[in-house]
């Protein structure tokens, strides 16, 4: 009897399948391929699936399909896999699919029965019955008794639930009395609940697929989260699709690049209706859209075109469909009901709106309608809003309305507003509503204006995505004036951002800065998008990002074609190898300055930098490298660099670079080669001490050595070095107008040896910064000495930190209440001044006729004088600034006082 029974239901196999393959099914809506062409033959390609953590499957990077996740979980003893996935990820044609190999007997063997349903369908259903009276409802070819004794074997049946989203009531168990037994009578939902939650047909598996919404929680079971079509399985399918490779490649780029819509490609049902529509304008030698919106014109165009109506027929059917749309939307409405699409007056086109609509149900006056793509409805509606000719509602209005719900909604109108881009719509459905046009031109106008002038990065982005569906140059021109905000920072974008962005630069034809800062992951495919962008940019900040490797070569090869002088790949971990990479871009590009700071760099990048910095084309002026282990080998092959006439590098930052006095004599003679245009050099934080001060020092007083600035700020150096300095600054030839010596232990020996040098007539020096130096009074006094000689040409001095109190300072504010002292900038933070200093500072102040800025942050000058301080710099003629703030060392609070004055 039981080899009968399975005799009888493998027999019926065959009707399972014709039944499937024959359903009037949805899953070719939109133009897309039939689902029958999909299922029944090699052309099917498996969604992708992710894995949880910690589950192999993952082998070489490659996502297991959702076909091999499901044989594995049922063969595994897993009695319950839970399909999770949003609209057109591609479920309902993986469960039609697995039901088909089972009944061809490719996979499933185990199971003797596989039922399918779909949750729109069990809706239909009125009233209570058994889940046997159920089962033969839908599988009438297996007779009453072998269904009977299917039933009595839970172990052998495997259950495939589509859109169990749909379920019309809880499956909470706890609204529903459960039933054990398939032949007692119940709701379709309670049967449902009844199985899902093993009270009927315990033992029996379960494969359902929902939408990710609240019913999830009483689903029970493996997850599998369905991602849909990634690039390989896009590119498969296409490659299958269209056979000959040539056109495949060219839908597949053109799908992916041009329209720009990356998160929708990872629906597979966007694929299927991409290919079969790019297949027919490419059969007819037709272009292919170049946006979504034009991608949507031609759906419709061509789903009216089936219908055959006339011009006024085709435009009531939009006008309808356009209701029902902002119907569903408004009310959260999943679907209608046949009364519902009487109202909007669809009645007449009951049997045609199967090709846009999903119809559930048997008869036709109780059948449920509903838009299986929002995006379709979203264009529906746009589209509809621009047909009516009541001129009732307002653009600002109507967008307020379905905003919260729709997301392309505004860019579709934007779209349909540029008649070029509405014309083959307004062929079939006849002229839109110029009042609503200009309506709408006026309000985005309006809008974007405001939005622009703002720094909210995701407004600007979504302003770039609708100029990019109205495709009118002149339109960006005319709304982006000047791109003075398009430039605060982008970073992160997401591929579709790229797109838009790329398309507005084009248009303007250049971008002042193109600010990416803290882009995580700035991958191939972006920087693939954005090259035309980078190319056009004339700044390019990558300030704390992080590039792939693809992302480098794209870069490098944008820059070497582009404009870009300035670029900043600060704290980017770029590291040698993915350097060496953008070092063939920069061999020939119009960079000037580079911003390498914290990258990760050893060594090994010096010798691709030097051979840049000679290649003859770079026009790199100014290098920062600070905090890159560079190290005296790497330095030294950048020194053999700038010894090359064709090197014009002006400027270079090595702060804490691990340098030491074992490469200054390279730097000496570098400097002195004849060839070296270097005018700063930042040496800031490497242990050069007294032997590498030595060895720079014989440069300065060389006639050829073109530097002017140098910054040896915590460098180890002590008063000794202070005698090559000294010789270096009396030298004729010595042209250094900035010397940094901060934070170095050089004490009154040293401080005295510089003052001496300074006092030569003819010293060039301008800038000198001696902060934490441990200079004493004595120094002070030879420093004021200096100043109010008459020849010194100093404008700036800082020598805060330095604990020489009143008495000390006095001599400087002595000396710049000189005549002949043409200082502008005092920094004598923290060197213990105190009330007793207010009479000498207030005189200095009213009588200098240059000072333009003192810093006396962190002395023990009291709130009183601080206020006499205020008023003698806002009556000076010369003053800006002048800071104080200091700690009161008992609780810590920071008082601030800052006299900002500008003119
Ligand atoms: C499925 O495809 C095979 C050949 O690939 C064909 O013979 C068969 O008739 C198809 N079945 C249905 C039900 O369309
Ligand atoms: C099928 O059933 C056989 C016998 O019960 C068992 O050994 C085998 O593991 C099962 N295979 C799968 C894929 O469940
Ligand atoms: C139609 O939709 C209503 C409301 O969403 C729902 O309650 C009902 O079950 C559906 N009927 C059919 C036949 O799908
Ligand atoms: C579910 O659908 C059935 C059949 O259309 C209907 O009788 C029932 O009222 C619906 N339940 C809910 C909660 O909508
Ligand atoms: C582009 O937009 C501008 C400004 O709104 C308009 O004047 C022009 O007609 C549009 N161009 C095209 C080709 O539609
Ligand atoms: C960056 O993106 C690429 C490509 O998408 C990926 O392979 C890589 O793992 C990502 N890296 C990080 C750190 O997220
Ligand atoms: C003053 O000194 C404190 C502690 O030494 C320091 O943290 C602070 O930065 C100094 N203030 C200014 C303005 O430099």
């Amino acid at each position: 009897h039981q080899s009968k029974m399975s005799d009888d239901v493998l027999f019926k196999r065959d009707t399972v399948l014709s039944n499937i393959l024959s359903r009037k099914g949805l899953s070719s809506f939109l133009g897309g391929e039939q689902s029958d062409s999909l299922i029944n033959s090699s052309k099917y390609i498996s969604p992708l699936i992710s894995v949880a953590e910690g589950t192999d499957g993952n082998l070489e990077g490659n996502l297991p399909s959702l076909h091999n996740a499901i044989y594995n979980a049922l063969s595994d003893d897993v009695t319950n896999v839970v399909l999770v996935g949003s609209e057109g990820s591609g479920k309902t044609i993986a469960l039609e699919k697995l039901v088909v190999d089972w009944a061809k007997g490719e996979c499933l063997k185990n199971f003797s029965c596989v039922f399918h349903f779909r949750m729109r369908e069990l809706n239909c259903l009125d009233g209570a019955l058994s889940l046997h009276a159920l089962l033969r409802h839908y599988h009438g070819h297996i007779s009453a008794e072998s269904m009977a004794l299917v039933l009595q074997k839970p172990e052998d049946v495997l259950f495939v639930l589509d859109d169990v989203h749909q379920c019309n009531e809880s499956l909470d168990p706890s609204v529903h009395t459960l039933c054990s037994d398939p032949s007692q009578l119940a709701s379709p939902s309670c049967l449902v609940a009844s199985l899902l939650h093993r009270s009927l047909m315990k033992g029996a598996a379960f494969v359902v697929a929902t939408r990710p919404t609240g019913i999830m929680k009483f689903l029970s079971g493996t997850q599998v989260e369905v991602l849909g079509f990634l690039k390989p399985q896009r590119e498969a399918y296409f490659s299958k699709f269209f056979t000959n490779p040539a056109a495949a490649n060219k839908a597949l780029m053109h799908m992916e690049r041009t329209l720009g819509c990356y998160d929708i490609c990872t629906s597979p049902r966007f694929c299927w209706t991409v290919c079969s529509i790019y297949k027919c304008l490419m059969d007819a030698g037709k272009k292919l859209p170049e946006t979504l919106f034009q991608l949507y014109v031609n759906i419709l165009v061509y789903l009216i075109q089936t219908l055959s109506l006339n011009e006024a027929y085709n435009r009531e059917l939009v006008l309808a469909l356009g209701k029902m749309a902002s119907h569903c939307f408004l009310d959260q409405h999943l679907s209608c009901t046949t009364e519902e699409m009487d109202s909007f007056g669809l009645r007449q086109f009951l049997g045609s709106v199967g090709v846009f609509l999903q119809v559930d149900g048997d008869h036709s006056d109780r059948c449920n309608f509903s838009f299986p793509s929002q995006q379709m409805q979203e264009f529906l509606l746009a589209t509809s809003f621009f047909l009516e000719n009541s001129k009732s509602e307002g653009v600002e209005k109507m967008l307020e309305k379905h905003n919260s719900r729709a997301k392309f909604l505004d860019s579709f109108m934007s779209a349909l507003s540029e008649p070029v881009q509405r014309r083959p719509l307004e062929t079939l459905l006849g002229e839109m509503n110029s009042d609503r046009v200009v309506d709408f031109k006026h309000w985005f106008k309006s809008s974007s204006e405001m939005i622009l002038k703002g720094y909210c990065k995701d407004k600007h982005l979504h302003c770039f995505h609708l100029l990019y569906q109205a495709q009118n140059e002149s339109l960006v021109k005319e709304l982006i004036t000047s791109s003075d905000n398009i430039g605060m920072s982008y970073g992160d974008l997401s591929l579709q951002d790229c797109v838009a962005l790329n398309y507005v630069v084009k248009c303007l034809g250049e971008m002042k800065m193109l600010n990416l800062y803290r882009t995580r992951n700035l991958t191939e495919g972006q920087a693939e998008l954005l090259a035309p962008t980078i190319s056009m940019s004339h700044k390019i900040i990558l300030l704390h990002s992080s590039l792939s490797t693809g992302a480098v070569t794209y870069l490098a090869s944008a820059l070497s074609r582009g404009i870009t002088k300035e670029l900043d790949l600060t704290q980017s971990c770029l590291g040698d190898d993915k350097f060496k990479i953008l070092c063939v871009g920069l061999r020939d590009c119009k960079l000037q300055h580079l911003k390498l700071e914290v990258c990760s760099l050893t060594e090994a990048s010096c010798e691709d930098l030097a051979s840049v910095l000679t290649s003859g084309t770079s026009q790199l002026r100014v290098l920062y490298m600070r905090c890159n282990q560079i190290r005296d080998q790497g330095f030294m092959k950048m020194c053999k660099a700038l010894c090359s006439p064709l090197c014009k590098l002006q400027e270079l930052h090595l702060q804490y670079c691990e340098l030491t006095s074992g490469s200054m004599e390279a730097l000496s003679a570098a400097l002195i080669s004849g060839q070296s245009e270097l005018k700063k050099v930042n040496l800031a934080y490497n242990n050069v001490g007294l032997r590498g001060v030595e060895a720079f020092c014989k440069s300065l007083h060389h006639p050829l050595c073109t530097l002017r600035s140098v910054i040896f700020y915590g460098c180890e150096l002590t008063g000794e070095c202070c005698h090559h300095f000294m010789e270096a600054l009396m030298s004729e030839n010595c042209l250094l107008a900035e010397l940094d010596l901060s934070v170095n232990n050089l004490g009154q020996e040293g401080g005295l040896l510089l003052c001496q040098a300074l006092s030569r007539p003819g010293c060039r020096m301008e800038t000198l910064c001696l902060q934490g130096c441990e200079l004493t009074q004595s120094v002070f006094q030879e420093l004021g000495s200096v100043l109010r000689s008459g020849t010194s040409q100093l404008r700036s001095l800082s020598v805060g930190v330095n604990t020489v109190g009143d008495q000390g300072v006095k001599h400087l504010w002595d000396a710049v209440a000189h005549p002949g002292c043409l200082l502008e900038e005092l920094d004598v933070e923290m060197t213990g001044l105190t009330d007793a200093s207010l009479e000498d500072l207030c005189t200095a102040v009213r009588a200098s006729k240059t000072l333009k800025s003192v810093e006396l942050s962190n002395n023990s000058l009291t709130d009183d004088s601080v206020r006499a301080l205020v008023q003698v710099t806002q009556q000076s003629q010369s003053m800006l600034e002048m800071r104080y703030a200091w700690f009161t060392s008992v609780n810590y609070k920071l008082s601030l006082a800052s006299v900002n004055m500008l003119n």
